[in-house]
């Protein structure tokens, strides 16, 4: 009848998702009651997550603002690259590194799951060896979904994005920040279609941890 998820990613952030009323119980204050049980597990601590227009109206009720969005971006098919490394089991440990610089948070359990059921994953690495972007594709349906995708620069972003297009024929999609306009022109001019963007709330801070410059695409609406 009525769900929500927190996601703990150690003291520096929390992320809700999954907050769903099915329809014939909405209005009558089951996804305020799941809110208030996820933010009274959740403490003190920053607590994010993707609003959706339906679930906007209540989160602002409860004191989150609007601290960025997310652009869908969405192709039927995409130019495939030049083919990149995948992340290697000795990779592991440098990317959670890289994402936990990013993400100003500990998602090594969300990172591993989704290496788990990756169609593909990939990464760019320094003249020494050592990884300094990556990103990590699932098959949702008939789709590629790209997330996350973390690099120091918009260049190896899309690297990392026509490589892991290029490997799986078909429809492909990802979430990126519109703080990345460099990157989302770049998507635009291979022909992928912005769709409407969604808020990125925050209660607890001013401002998201980490180094959310370097985040490209993110894991999931869901996961945050
Ligand atoms: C968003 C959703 C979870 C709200 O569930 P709900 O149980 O109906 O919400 P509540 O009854 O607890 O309402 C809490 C408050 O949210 C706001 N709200 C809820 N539904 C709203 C609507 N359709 N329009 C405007 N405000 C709404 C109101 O402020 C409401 O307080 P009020 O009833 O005292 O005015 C539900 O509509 C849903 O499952 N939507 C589809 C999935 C989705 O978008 N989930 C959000 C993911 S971020």
């Amino acid at each position: 009848m009525s769900s929500g998820a927190l996601f703990d990613y150690g003291d520096s952030l929390r992320s809700i998702g999954m907050v769903l009323v099915a329809p014939p119980h909405r209005r009558r204050g089951l996804a305020r009651a799941v809110m208030d049980r996820c933010l009274s597990m959740a403490g003190r601590r920053p607590t994010m997550l993707i609003a959706t227009a339906m679930g906007e109206p209540l989160y602002v009720d409860l004191g989150f603002a609007e601290v960025g969005r997310v652009a869908r971006m969405a192709s039927d098919s995409a130019a495939a690259g030049e083919r990149l490394p995948s992340i290697s089991t000795a990779d592991v440990h440098a990317v959670l590194e890289l994402d936990r610089m990013a993400c100003g948070a500990d998602r090594s359990a969300l990172l591993r799951s989704l290496l788990a059921r990756a169609a593909a994953s990939a990464v760019v690495r320094r003249a020494s060896g050592a990884i300094r972007a990556f990103g990590i594709a699932l098959r949702q349906r008939d789709q590629l979904v790209v997330a996350p995708l973390i690099a120091p620069n918009t260049s190896d972003a899309v690297t990392l994005f026509l490589s892991l297009a290029g490997r799986c024929a078909g429809p492909v999609r990802l979430d990126v920040p519109t703080r990345q306009e460099a990157f989302l022109s770049a998507l635009a001019a291979l022909g992928l279609t912005q769709g409407p963007s969604a808020p990125i709330m925050l209660l607890g801070a001013g401002s998201l941890p980490g180094r959310r410059e370097q985040i490209y695409a993110i894991a999931s609406r869901g996961f945050g």
